[in-house]
């Protein structure tokens, strides 16, 4: 038995939990998912997987994201990065819905399934029927040889290795990074950005490993503030821009692990309901990086303040105005707005992570839930 324990703190590489670990793994799977398929220098991208298809990608009309969890998240920062960089509508859609409800595909249709496992019984459907419509299907996946990517025409591994914490972390910033590297491809491929731009965006890019590496040194910081809020009942996430798909995965990741009940929303969207759940027992956490949307924010912090709500923010490093208002600050890296969604959910992982631990949960095995779902 104490060889079987032995065994185990091995495999965790001396973490306490593989969560821990998986976390503190991502400024090398990045790089890993991005190895080989950026060339900062050129300002080009490569990605091999997706290269038969370079030319129906220069006029399609529509590409549909589908995906489940945390996956689904990752789609909606896709969203995001699509239109903004490649121009090309995008529609996400939980694979659970759109297999139902009858939605119109056509044959000029690109969509991109995203799932870490590979496996999910929904997405799979999804695919399934999309591909009888005549789309094109692309795969997002980390598990090599699993039963999406072998159903999809083509797709882009995540190669972020094996995932073994049932909430994702390490597997949802090598979907992002995907997703990005996605956007920047069909945005050469459709001519949407100049090569200046692609070569400043890529070599800041290239940068981010680093840049994580700087944001997991905030742990001891953010170990004290989960001391703070482990006995909380509920938890507000709030953010605009790309800080909103990374507040919904802030509340997703808290609430699977430590069962606290948990929210993600809009910040904008906040006075169409959640405000009224704001008092001084509620902790709201807010994505408020130094960005277009940072004075908007800044005013939503003003919102919750003013109804005694305690206020623990994202900022980036440096600043001093929401330093000013919020109750708790944890700095990220500063850097393009299209990267936050890699940079702002480190800090997020780590506050489930120890909060969820000071809780006495399981955080590898939360209750309920299971790493791969196939069944419906
Ligand atoms: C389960 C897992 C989640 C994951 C979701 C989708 O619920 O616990 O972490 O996000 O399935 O899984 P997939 O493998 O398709 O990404």
């Amino acid at each position: 038995q104490e060889l079987e324990l032995k065994l185990e703190m091995l495999e965790k590489g001396g973490f306490e939990h593989f969560m821990l670990k998986e976390i503190y793994e991502q400024p090398r799977s990045i790089k890993d998912c991005m190895r080989g398929r950026i060339y900062p220098e050129e300002g080009k991208v490569q990605l091999g997987g997706i290269k038969d298809y370079a030319d129906k990608l220069k006029n399609i009309d529509r590409i549909i994201i589908v995906a489940c969890g945390t996956s689904w998240h990752a789609g909606l920062v896709g969203e995001y990065l699509i239109e903004e960089y490649a121009r090309i509508p995008v529609e996400v859609e939980y694979a659970s819905e759109f297999r139902y409800r009858n939605p119109i595909i056509t044959e000029k249709d690109i969509v991109i399934a995203i799932s870490q496992s590979g496996e999910t019984a929904d997405t799979m459907a999804a695919i399934e029927m999309a591909k009888e419509k005549g789309a094109t299907i692309f795969g997002v996946c980390n598990v090599v040889g699993a039963s999406i990517p072998r159903i999809t025409h083509a797709g882009v591994y995540t190669h972020a290795g094996p995932e073994i914490g049932v909430a994702s972390t390490k597997a949802f910033t090598a979907q992002v990074t995907v997703l990005t590297l996605m956007a920047f491809y069909m945005a050469q491929q459709k001519g949407t950005i100049s090569s200046s731009k692609l070569r400043e965006l890529l070599t800041e890019l290239d940068c981010i490993p680093e840049k994580i590496q700087d944001a997991l040194k905030s742990n001891e910081l953010i170990k004290t503030i989960s001391a703070k809020f482990k006995d909380s009942s509920n938890c507000l996430f709030l953010g605009r821009g790309y800080g909103f798909p990374v507040a919904l995965e802030g509340a997703l990741k808290l609430k699977e692990i430590s069962y606290i009940h948990a929210e993600g929303y809009p910040a904008a969207e906040m006075k169409h309901g959640p405000i009224a759940l704001i008092d001084e027992e509620m902790p709201v956490i807010f994505i408020a990086t130094k960005n277009s949307s940072y004075e908007k924010v800044i005013s939503n912090i003003q919102e919750v303040k003013a109804r005694k709500g305690v206020v623990i923010a994202i900022v980036t490093e440096g600043d001093v105005e929401v330093k000013r208002m919020a109750d708790y600050c944890i700095e990220i890296p500063e850097s393009q707005e299209a990267f936050l969604p890699l940079l702002a959910t480190i800090p997020l992982q780590l506050l489930s992570y120890h909060i969820a631990v000071m809780r006495g949960c399981n955080v590898d095995q939360p209750r309920n839930l299971a790493k791969s779902v196939t069944v419906e």
